[in-house]
């Protein structure tokens, strides 16, 4: 909005004051790079697996594919073998990106946030039960606490896509069976308002193939829209008590932290991430940017 002259002095400021409190984050890998051009050493840096110490150390848990969401030319791809150290990174088996440098990938208390990202599952071969009630959880997408848990986040149980909130004390299923989208691109949005007391919300909304715009509905599938309200989007401590003391990030890639081969969960899981754009409307510009 271009401020006129009529507009008093005061409006002025305080319109300027809100357009610079915004940090936007983005990634879409069209230059080629697993960092889509950050840097990945020093303070302000894309963690990346393969690179960072400490994560997992295999050549191929990060690499960049041809043929991005919305027909772009590149996107990424986080891999885990279980049984193999090779992928194993802060203890569990596990290949993800960290944003913690970034003002638009972080979030705290108080702060409203927006976020889109495309994700797709390549060759999925879902994880089976056996003798257990349930596959175990793959985490493909998380809104993360440094030194805690994670907020809400997106997560493979066998071929259902789940999504968390509360710390992971709610979950609900948003895609029943995942399989005929195995190796397309699906595009997935969150509008959060990060709040430690009861009066947060967010917005989930997601646009499967052969869908025409976010939040859709083709029948009677589930999810494509979760919206709550009046609630803690912003968790402090896991249910145990154990409280969480940094700041979050969006954090993604591939998280298998109880996968067990031996007892049916997949050996080989590869997810490709594209197009992430991360808002944070109270913070300050990301200095790359
Ligand atoms: C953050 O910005 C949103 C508007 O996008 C506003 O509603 C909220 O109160 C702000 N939070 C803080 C802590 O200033
Ligand atoms: C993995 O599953 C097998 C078969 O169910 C079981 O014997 C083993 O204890 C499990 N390993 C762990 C670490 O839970």
């Amino acid at each position: 909005m271009k401020p006129t002259q009529i507009i008093s002095a005061i409006t002025f400021s305080t319109l300027a004051a809100s357009v610079s409190a915004l940090a936007v984050f983005k990634v879409n890998y069209e230059d080629g790079s697993v960092s889509s051009g950050y840097p990945t050493t020093g303070s302000h840096r894309v963690l990346v697996p393969g690179n960072e110490p400490n994560l997992a150390t295999a050549k191929d848990a990060v690499y960049v594919v041809a043929g991005g969401a919305h027909n772009t030319a590149f996107a990424v791809a986080n891999k885990v073998v279980l049984d193999d150290p090779a992928y194993v990174g802060g203890g569990y088996p596990r290949s993800e990106f960290g944003f913690a440098g970034f003002p638009g990938a972080i979030y705290k208390d108080g702060d409203h946030g927006e976020y889109s990202f495309s994700m797709l599952f390549k060759d999925l071969v879902p994880s089976v039960k056996g003798t257990r009630d349930a596959p175990a959880e793959d985490v493909v997408w998380q809104f993360k606490h440094h030194g805690g848990g994670h907020d809400l986040h997106l997560a493979l149980i066998g071929t259902n896509l789940v999504l968390g909130w509360g710390g992971n004390v709610y979950k609900q299923v948003i895609i029943d069976d995942v399989m005929p989208y195995v190796n397309q691109w699906m595009d997935f949005r969150f509008d959060i308002l990060w709040k430690s007391d009861n009066t947060g919300y967010f917005t989930f909304d997601m646009k499967l193939p052969r869908e025409r715009k976010l939040g859709h509905r083709l029948g009677h599938r589930l999810g494509h829209t979760v919206a709550m309200k009046n609630l803690q989007t912003y968790v402090t401590a896991s249910p145990d008590g154990t409280p969480w003391t940094g700041t979050g990030s969006i954090q993604y890639g591939v998280y298998r932290h109880s996968a067990n081969s031996t007892a049916g969960d997949t050996k080989t899981l590869i997810v490709y991430h594209d197009e992430v754009t991360a808002t944070n409307f109270n913070a300050t510009a990301d200095p790359s940017n």
